[in-house]
């Protein structure tokens, strides 16, 4: 996508030194546009954990990334035994998204082909590269299946904005390129179709206010922020079309893991008829889950970040400020899941499916 009309992906190799990557700093983000160069499988470690690079899709592309790092960096005589360490390293970085697990293991398999260590980090080199590709290509196709579902609530109110509320960022940011919720939206702008999209701000992170309002403003999407609690209001009103979310891990029946909030976004669209959607690639599903409230691991983080707020000043700092007493304990859980009940479709690469065991084996037979 265009930052300052300059097209960028969310990691790369470094131009003239392909034993680097690069990632866009997110932490910096909407204040500063930084770009990090990660030497190492540690560094990608740090830069998945500390969330310099967030999003399912996004820390799935660089777990494949390291793997491609720990290859440059594994002696010949412990090859084998440093890229198992260096998987396992990646693995528990953070725990709720698939596509982190996925990656890795996709990563394993392609270097069990075999070969000299050289072959090898070629293999990891190529493997990457494909896991970054085909993560493009389908944000690409959830763009333009969910295009027709946007499309068709346009054609039910001629003249007249559709109104799409999104919680987090399932954005270009949290992918390779496009996302996985942004992608309709893009594709009903590009589309020329009137677009308005309503930005949780997602506490306690932020990255609604933080990343999807500086991405919709880059891409030129009309938007506007809203607190977490305000979507509810807004159904009951009339002024939202349809929700579109991404998740991080989506079980075989339907239930959907997202950002802390989803749920309840989810019930009151339910509450109110509104049509709730669920956009993600094949990676983020666990085909070997079935209940997701009981079985997909919920990432508590620490709660200063329940505590604080960071945000930047009139002069141009930022800086961080605690907004409870000082010894107010608090509790930091990052997602929720949304059962498969109150979803109204997946929106994936390969269609729009009911959110059930059904559905989703319907469209992808060689999975589920
Ligand atoms: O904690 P994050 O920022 O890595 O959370 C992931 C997310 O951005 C959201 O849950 C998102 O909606 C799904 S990621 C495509």
């Amino acid at each position: 996508m265009q930052v300052d009309g300059q097209p960028y992906r969310t990691v790369w190799l470094k131009p003239g030194n392909e034993q680097v990557v690069q990632v866009i700093n997110q932490i910096k983000l909407p204040h500063a546009f930084e770009i990090e160069d990660l030497h190492g499988v540690d560094d990608m470690c740090h830069a998945i954990k500390t969330m310099v690079v967030r999003g399912a899709g996004l820390i799935g592309a660089c777990a494949a990334y390291g793997m491609y790092l720990a290859a440059l960096e594994a002696h010949d005589a412990n090859f084998e035994a440093f890229m198992q360490q260096s998987a396992e390293a990646l693995k528990a970085t953070r725990p709720t998204a698939s596509n982190l697990a996925w990656a890795v293991d996709r990563m394993q398999r392609a270097l069990a082909q075999g070969g000299t260590p050289e072959q090898r980090r070629r293999a990891a080199k190529a493997a990457a590269a494909a896991i970054a590709d085909e993560d493009v290509d389908h944000c690409r196709r959830i763009g333009a299946h969910g295009l027709a579902l946007i499309q068709s609530i346009a054609q039910r109110k001629p003249g007249q904005v559709v109104n799409i509320l999104t919680h987090c960022n399932a954005g270009w940011l949290a992918f390779v390129d496009i996302g996985s919720a942004t992608a309709p939206i893009y594709a009903a702008h590009d589309a020329g179709i009137a677009v308005h999209v309503w930005v949780d701000e997602t506490r306690p992170r932020n990255q609604g206010a933080n990343l999807t309002a500086w991405e919709l403003g880059q891409q030129g999407v009309p938007h506007t922020l809203i607190a977490d609690n305000v979507g509810g209001h807004l159904m009951q009103h009339g002024l939202v079309d349809m929700v579109i979310t991404g998740a991080d891990r989506v079980t075989r029946n339907g239930d959907a893991a997202n950002k802390i909030g989803t749920y309840l976004k989810a019930l009151a669209a339910h509450d109110n008829g509104v049509p709730m959607y669920v956009a993600l690639p094949s990676s983020t599903f666990d085909f070997t889950l079935d209940d997701g409230v009981a079985q997909i691991p919920i990432e508590e983080r620490d709660a200063t970040e329940v505590r604080y707020v960071s945000g930047q000043t009139g002069d141009g700092a930022v800086e961080t400020v605690r907004i409870c007493p000082p010894n107010t304990p608090a509790r930091n859980w990052g997602f929720d899941v949304t059962p498969a009940r109150l979803i109204t479709g997946l929106i994936c690469e390969r269609g729009v499916c009911p959110a059930s065991t059904a559905g989703i084996g319907a469209l992808f037979p060689d999975q589920a």
